[in-house]
């Protein structure tokens, strides 16, 4: 079965690469990269040579269309911009005054009108070329992406996150259970999600429990990051901390040296260019260690949460995400995944073609959302406005039109002012060539 990866040259490749050779089935036996990009391509390509030796043979193409053709899965993780495009998502959020954040407020909305039109000509070409691949959606806004491309390709877009299933890893460890034990309610949007729920084998919430206990609590990053968890009654996505201290992770994000993309677009010109003049997998391996280390600094420095927790034993990101869900479909060997889909029901408060970030049951037939109990009361407006903000952005890409971007702007709940979601939108225009469609 082939794998086609998009945004092939990006620098978490190798982590896919490395849990396809890592899968005892081999469910994936030839990968095809695609990247806009030659040199990151043809870097990428080198660290897998280096980590395969051929095990899984890799070929790259910077075509499109041949890329599509034969593919079984196809994973879409592509920035349309670059590391350019998320440092100006940054920087004219932070002049105007709000968050700059790559998937979160103004940023993650300028991200998303960068993002979605490539991402339908993609689902486009993907359903003309490749009409029974799968197509796994790690491109971020991942929820909104997802959406985007459902509506060309129904429920063979699948989204995915490793922030989920992260953190209810790292819950059930506090609660020593397993996974297979219990049936956890986690749900909301991708960046936008709860777990308000543990429930064991007997039916009970093993999540008030832990909510009560300090001590286990601190054991885990995200009862270090929130203060207010036994208020929400659930524990929240490591995102939302930008919308609970919108002030002070905003000042936090102010005061580091620089952003978390002017860092990564300095490294990742220093890593590529290791990766051709030195060894491959040494240059990658280090800058992977030192983007995982200091992943999320600013927030973890304001509460002070500490390091970043890291634990090489533990089920790994997103690749390990992706390649259970990979191994679900192929196989039809049911798993239990959080994931991004379209709704169906799910969360009552949207409507059935809203993508949201629910478990899901995976099996040949594809990713159907299992049901949740209802959100808690405090998240449904958040929920709602961020779903909202959505749908503006997908109609100003549909249409084209700057005002549809500055309803997007003005209703999420980080920007809200209409006068200064104009002054973004106008100034994202200025600075990215990718916007220009927005008239
Ligand atoms: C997590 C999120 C991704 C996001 C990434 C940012 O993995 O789930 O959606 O893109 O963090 O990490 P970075 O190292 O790029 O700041
Ligand atoms: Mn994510």
């Amino acid at each position: 079965m082939r794998l086609t990866i998009l945004g092939g040259g990006g620098f978490r490749v190798p982590l896919v690469y490395q849990a396809l050779l890592a899968d005892p089935e081999r469910t994936i036996t030839e990968v095809v990269l695609h990247d806009v990009d030659a040199g990151r391509l043809d870097a990428i390509g080198r660290v897998l040579a280096a980590l395969g030796r051929g095990a899984v043979p890799v070929r790259a193409t910077a075509d499109l269309d041949e890329a599509l053709t034969g593919a079984a899965f196809v994973f879409c993780a592509i920035r349309v911009g670059g590391l350019r495009g998320r440092v100006v998502d940054e920087h004219v959020a932070l002049a105007a005054g709000v968050l700059g954040q790559e998937t979160v407020g103004a940023g993650g909305i300028a991200y998303g009108l960068r993002s979605v039109p490539e991402s339908l000509r993609i689902a486009g070409r993907a359903a003309a070329l490749a009409p029974d691949a799968w197509l796994i959606n790690f491109t971020n806004p991942a929820g909104l992406v997802t959406e985007a491309m459902s509506r060309i390709l129904g429920d063979r877009v699948i989204g995915i996150c490793d922030s989920p299933s992260g953190l209810v890893d790292r819950v059930l460890r506090a609660l020593a259970v397993r996974p297979g034990q219990v049936r956890v309610d986690y749900a909301g949007l991708n960046h936008l999600g709860w777990l308000y729920g543990v429930h064991d084998a007997s039916g009970r919430d093993l999540l008030p429990g832990l909510l009560a206990d300090d001590a286990r609590l601190g054991t885990i990053e995200e009862g270090r990051l929130f203060r207010n968890l036994r208020e929400l009654g659930a524990i929240p996505n490591e995102y939302l901390h930008y919308y609970y201290d919108p002030a002070g992770t905003l000042a936090a994000v102010r005061s580091a040296p620089r952003t978390r993309g002017a860092f990564l677009r300095e490294q990742q010109e220093r890593c590529y260019h290791e990766i051709a003049v030195r060894d491959p997998l040494t240059a990658w391996r280090d800058a992977w260690r030192e983007r995982e280390a200091t992943y999320m600094t600013e927030n973890r420095e304001l509460t002070g949460a500490g390091e970043r927790e890291h634990d090489e034993a533990r089920p790994a990101g997103y690749e390990g995400v992706a390649l259970a869900v990979m191994r679900a479909l192929a196989r039809d060997e049911p798993a239990t995944l959080i994931l991004n889909v379209r709704n169906r029901g799910t969360l009552p408060i949207l409507d059935d073609d809203a993508v949201v970030e629910v478990p899901c049951r995976v099996d040949a037939r594809g990713a159907a959302p299992l049901p949740v109990g209802p959100l808690p009361e405090h998240a449904v407006d958040l929920v709602r406005a961020v779903k909202a903000t959505d749908r503006l952005i997908l109609s100003a890409v549909e249409t084209g039109s700057r005002d549809a971007a500055v309803r997007a702007m003005a209703t999420h709940p980080l920007v809200g002012d209409p006068a200064v979601a104009a002054r973004l939108v106008d100034a994202y225009r200025a600075e990215l060539p990718e916007l220009s469609y927005l008239a």
